[in-house]
């Protein structure tokens, strides 16, 4: 079993990371993903992205973090993949799922999947220019419009000499809609010999579960159920269902609004704070109790007054 806290942009930052993967039961995170178009970033655009590269890779816990590049252009990618491993990065991580219309119409993300040929060679330029020993790794979707390309895109990654292969199991045009197609990653990893990580909708040690029994595989990642739920990798790992109670959660909530306050990576960390209670209403009745009391609040002061009284 392999637990991998998924790459959540705008969500699951240094911070998020941190306090997530302090709960256990993960065995490594990619980052938010780093855009590339044609050059090579220095070094302090990767450690704006991902500040664990200032501490050997890993998050405070020790959980190592896999840098994520999204782009087309293979020299440029396979550039930036050296640096990332350069700087300590575990492995790279290529990014042909996002969704975003800015980046699909630079030719980057999900558009991609419309020509598996065209990931091979990112795939492949990449794995040319890190070393041997080092992991690389793709994330992908379903398919753009369609599933047709599935297995064919799952083929070229595996053909270009990547290490591993993620797969959120919907297509570019569901977005995040229900219904998730575990049973397509049946067959992709009964068309494949790397390892396939299963992805999309697993928010429960059930649903772990039962993906693990249809996608046939029993290594997952784990994106917004472990925002709504920080202890679930490790309930998955113990077998435990009882999620911890609202009372496990707070000190994190408390934690969390010191650091997004202190940091100077955040402009808005009421904007922040807001957007974690947002999603912990989904699993906790108190959340949603404080959401209401915060859901309207712009300014830290007042945000602060109202987290003291109510948490
Ligand atoms: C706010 C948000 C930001 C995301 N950013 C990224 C990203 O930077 N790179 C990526 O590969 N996937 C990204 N994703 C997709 C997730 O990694 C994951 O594939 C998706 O949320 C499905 O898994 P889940 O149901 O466990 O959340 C993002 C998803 C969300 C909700």
């Amino acid at each position: 079993m392999r637990l991998v806290l998924a790459p959540m942009e705008g969500l699951a930052d240094v911070h998020l990371r941190r306090l997530i993967t302090a709960q256990g039961g993960f065995d490594w995170v990619v980052s938010e993903f780093l855009r590339v178009v044609d050059r090579l970033y220095p070094a302090s655009v990767f450690y704006k992205l991902c500040p664990e590269l200032l501490q050997q890779g890993r998050t405070e816990s020790g959980v190592p973090v896999r840098v994520q590049l999204l782009g087309s252009d293979p020299e440029a990618m396979a550039a930036n993949a050296v640096r990332a491993v350069e700087l300590g990065s575990y492995g790279v991580d290529i990014n042909f799922g996002c969704p975003s219309r800015t980046v699909n119409r630079r030719q980057g993300g999900a558009v991609m999947l419309k020509e598996p040929e065209s990931l091979y060679r990112v795939v492949r330029a990449v794995r040319e220019a890190v070393p041997g020993d080092v992991v690389v790794s793709a994330k992908m979707r379903l398919g753009y419009e369609d599933t047709s390309l599935m297995l064919d895109n799952a083929a070229a990654v595996e053909a270009a000499g990547a290490t591993e292969l993620t797969v959120h199991a919907r297509t570019r045009l569901q977005g995040y809609a229900p219904p998730v197609h575990w049973e397509a990653l049946g067959e992709i990893r009964r068309h494949i010999k790397i390892p396939l990580i299963a992805n999309g909708d697993i928010c429960s040690v059930a649903d772990y579960h039962r993906c693990v029994q249809i996608a046939g595989t029993p290594d997952v990642m784990l994106g917004r159920g472990a925002v709504r739920w920080p202890f679930l990798a490790q309930q998955i790992r113990a077998g435990e269902t009882a999620m911890p109670s609202w009372s496990g959660i707070t000190p994190l909530l408390q934690r969390f609004w010191q650091e997004v306050n202190a940091s100077h990576l955040h402009k808005d960390p009421v904007g922040r704070m807001k957007q974690w209670i947002n999603y912990l209403r989904q699993s906790y009745p108190e959340a949603e109790a404080l959401w209401c009391l915060v859901r309207a609040e712009k300014k830290v002061e007042r945000l602060d007054a109202l987290l003291l009284r109510n948490m």
